[in-house]
């Protein structure tokens, strides 16, 4: 791997970071400051889904930047921009979703939705899942069990709980009259690409109607054609209607901004002062989420997703397959794929070893490796990965 002068780059760590830094990308390839190529199976957290610098969005950007960036009194204000992306928001956004509003990141968007809802419902409970991750603001970190430090930042929210992910009845055993509101996410991300069964959703849905419970679906790294359909929720065979759906990463290609949308009711409940932001629903994020959306729709993505989606689970049972020893499992929907290993280590060694040879992957916690190449990534590329991700699991056992 290549090495960088860590002098150079000092700042607050919050992790253990990979000693590599880039300065460019093209498609699904990045290159770091030695000028060595590798292919991104990341897509910076599943952010980058048109891949890097694509051409549609470079112009986009450069053209918004050279008009306007940011508009005077944002948010008392409006713009041709944000009115464009609305109406496309609507033909992608679940049908009963009627308004929505613009922010700067995942957790921002999850923090809005949990606030909003216990004011609008008056009441405090929030039910969220064990495994979730909705960021690491107060309110997010509170409803999150992702990540494991949410202990060093006692007390956090009262009146949470978490029920296992996918588990119908156990929500049915702590949901009641007092519940603001359920947090979930379609299938979980960080927790490691968990999938509920197919009807859990509906399910979920069916017991906050019952006891007056908001339903938050966070799409934030399931959405925009991400798993193979334009939203996680459209895979539930029960038509799925939140009262909140939450948006980010891909949203905008690489551009941080997020949107939180609204039913109807909702929105009728939300009144002056609620909410806000300094750069929320800004022209430049507006122009850039426009231009994704408008891709994917025109160049139908859902369907390749679909397609390269099961090439690589395929490519990545075979390698089960072949490493029984080493992997006990792998998961996917369209391009957001996961290997589980027996040996927790193992995550953090191979993707050392993948980076070493060229392929960057995202370590999970609990020995699981996740695959978020962006979504027009080719057969070769992914054949390319396969292959490093191969060799690196036959040394893992030389
Ligand atoms: C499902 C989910 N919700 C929320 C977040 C937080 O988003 P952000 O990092 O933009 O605040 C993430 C980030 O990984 C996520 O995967």
């Amino acid at each position: 791997m290549s090495t960088i002068d860590i002098e150079n780059h000092l700042g607050i760590t919050f992790c253990e970071r990979l000693p590599l830094s880039f300065t460019h990308g093209k498609g699904t390839q990045v290159w770091d400051e030695a000028g060595k190529p590798y292919l991104d199976f990341t897509s910076g957290w599943g952010v980058t889904c048109l891949g890097h610098s694509h051409p549609v969005l470079v112009a986009a950007i450069t053209a918004q930047a050279a008009r306007l960036m940011q508009s005077p009194n944002s948010g008392f204000t409006y713009s041709p921009e944000r009115a464009a992306l609305l109406q496309l928001l609507q033909q992608v956004l679940p049908a009963n979703l009627s308004n929505a509003y613009f922010c700067n990141s995942g957790a921002e968007a999850n923090d809005a939705a949990l606030k909003l809802a216990r004011k609008i419902t008056g009441k405090h409970k929030v039910i969220s899942t064990q495994g979730s991750f909705h960021g690491r603001s107060f309110n997010t970190l509170s409803v999150s069990r992702g990540t494991d430090n949410s202990a060093r930042y006692l007390p956090l929210l009262p009146d949470i709980s978490f029920v296992p992910h996918g588990d119908t009845a156990a929500l049915a055993a702590v949901i009641d009259g007092e519940t603001a509101a359920v947090i979930v996410e379609p299938i979980q991300g960080e927790g490691g690409v968990q999938i509920p069964p197919q009807s859990w959703l509906g399910e979920v849905q069916a017991l906050c109607r019952q006891h007056g419970a908001l339903l938050i679906v966070d799409e934030i790294q399931t959405g925009f054609c991400r798993t193979g359909k334009f939203f996680a929720l459209e895979h539930s065979p029960t038509p799925i209607a939140p009262d909140f759906m939450t948006m980010a990463k891909g949203i905008a290609g690489g551009f941080p901004f997020a949107a939180f949308a609204v039913s109807a009711q909702v929105n009728a409940r939300i009144q002056k002062d609620d909410h806000g932001g300094t750069y929320c629903g800004n022209p430049l994020g507006c122009a850039l989420s426009k231009t994704v959306i408008s891709y994917l729709l025109d160049h139908n993505i859902a369907s390749r997703v679909q397609l390269s989606g099961s090439v690589l689970l395929q490519a990545l049972q075979g390698l089960q397959q072949t490493f029984p020893q080493l992997i006990r499992q792998v998961r996917g929907a369209g391009l957001i794929c996961a290997m589980e290993f027996h040996e927790a280590t193992l995550a953090r060694q191979l993707t050392l070893r993948c980076a070493e040879a060229g392929l960057l992957v995202v370590p999970t916690r609990n020995g699981i490796i996740r695959l978020l190449p962006d979504l027009l990534v080719s057969r070769e590329d992914m054949e390319i990965a396969i292959s490093i991700l191969r060799q690196a699991l036959q040394d893992s056992i030389a």
